[in-house]
């Protein structure tokens, strides 16, 4: 049943304005599975979440079930969770330490790294049927770039490093602001689910237009939420954020927000995000010093505030987590919120930075309960008849685009959601 060929494709995206269906129909759904999540390189997470041999994660990628895992040798693995037998998924815990995989339905066992360890009696197969490396795990593509884990349901296509491109040295950011120069993924996740479409968030992690009224009530001081959290305890002044989104709103018409080519988008660091003092930040400061010594004010000064990978994972440095998108179907979204510690930083500013995300993007973190109201909205008020097109006109045109992709603009313009949809319109058409 494909109607949408590419001119029909082309019709829901217009400069200002993308048709209500590319939220809503379930056969735009299975097209973007196809084109584009099963030809990115999407983050399956960080490789510190399995730190020892034989521990291992399980989660999804472009909804087929993997397993990350780290072998004997201490080698990292992404392989599909689904059993070489009769196709059933080997592990269903979250984590843990598993020198083999076996299957519940028949006993195939698998080695850590993926390799067919045996079939319970074997003798009554036909001779030389199991032998060695037909029955292994299959493996998707896959990638590390500074600790961070990346596969690719696509045998061709870009590599890692070509598909991010300038966005390698947002990652770099993030890691470098470690006086170790490693982050690590030591305090769990976050893992829910939200009832509105994917696009609908990534469209949002730029948005300066909605935080005065979304958010109004978590970071207004008049309102309910800010007397409720605390932010005046905290020296590593991250929450703080959340009082001074309400006080900047016309500065933030001055932020940059910019994007490169495959339709990565990112925002500007806030000033909250630049400085800080106290005992704590001093000692920071001297543990960068001794690591990067010139280069540390340069590794410590906030460039970015959000980085979003398209398209399904985004980095916040203020509260040091990645964010990871999976979509579920049209109208269901998981985010999987993984804080990052960084290694040689003192203590305090990791336990700021895990109270920072328990305040703002728990399942009933502050911020996060704002946005996915307003998520479940718009998912729920575009199924109304009368008008079929969602508006993306503000500051239309006074993008600045370049000749490689990339794009910059001001403030609350819609330029980054705007990015997004022409290099959605690409990877469906087969153009990316
Ligand atoms: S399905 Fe796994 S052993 Fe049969
Ligand atoms: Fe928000």
């Amino acid at each position: 049943m494909a109607t949408y060929n590419k001119d029909a494709l082309r019709a829901l995206i217009k400069s200002d304005r993308v048709h209500r269906d590319y939220y809503l129909n379930p056969e735009i759904f299975e097209l973007e599975m196809e084109r584009i999540f099963k030809r990115s390189w999407l983050c399956i997470g960080h490789e510190s979440q399995v730190p020892e041999p034989f521990d291992f994660v399980t989660t999804t990628l472009a909804g087929q079930p993997v397993i990350m895992s780290r072998d004997r040798e201490g080698e990292m693995h992404v392989m599909f969770n689904r059993c070489t037998h009769r196709g059933a998924q080997i592990c269903t815990r979250p984590s843990g330490n598993a020198t083999r995989f076996e299957c519940p339905y028949h006993g195939w066992t698998f080695h850590a790294d993926g390799a067919h360890a045996g079939a319970p009696y074997p003798d009554r197969y036909a001779p030389g049927f199991i032998k060695e490396g037909n029955f292994d795990l299959a493996k998707p593509r896959m990638a590390i770039y500074r600790g961070f884990v990346f596969a690719n349901l696509s045998e061709d296509g870009p590599d890692l490093e070509e598909f991010l491109g300038p966005m390698l040295g947002h990652i770099d950011h993030m890691v470098d602001r470690a006086p170790d120069s490693e982050v690590e993924a030591c305090a769990g996740m976050f893992r829910y689910r939200f009832d509105a479409n994917w696009k609908i968030q990534l469209e949002n992690l730029n948005d300066l237009y909605h935080p005065m009224f979304t958010h109004a009530s978590t970071t207004s001081e008049d309102g309910t939420q800010f007397r409720r959290q605390g932010a005046e305890g905290d020296e590593a002044g991250k929450v703080k954020l959340l009082k001074e989104n309400a006080s900047l709103n016309m500065q933030w018409e001055d932020q940059l927000i910019a994007g490169h080519r495959y339709g990565h988008t990112y925002m500007q660091s806030f000033p909250v995000d630049k400085g800080n003092s106290g005992p704590v930040y001093e000692r920071y400061k001297a543990a960068m010093e001794e690591r990067y010594g010139d280069r540390a004010e340069e590794a410590m000064t906030g460039k970015y505030h959000n980085s979003i990978f398209f398209p399904q994972w985004s980095i916040q440095y203020l509260t040091q987590h990645i964010r990871i998108m999976n979509p579920i179907s049209v109208d269901c979204t998981e985010n999987i919120i993984i804080p990052l510690k960084l290694k040689g930083a003192p203590e305090e500013m990791w336990k700021a930075a895990l109270l920072s995300n328990n305040n703002s993007h728990s399942p009933a973190g502050m911020v996060m309960a704002d946005d996915m109201e307003a998520w479940t909205r718009c998912q729920d008020g575009m199924q109304a008849q009368g008008h079929d097109w969602i508006i993306f006109a503000r500051a239309l045109g006074e993008e600045k685009i370049d000749n490689k992709g990339s794009f910059e603009a001001l403030g609350t313009s819609e330029a980054n959601a705007r990015h997004q949809h022409k290099a959605w319109l690409h990877y469906m058409c087969g153009e990316a």
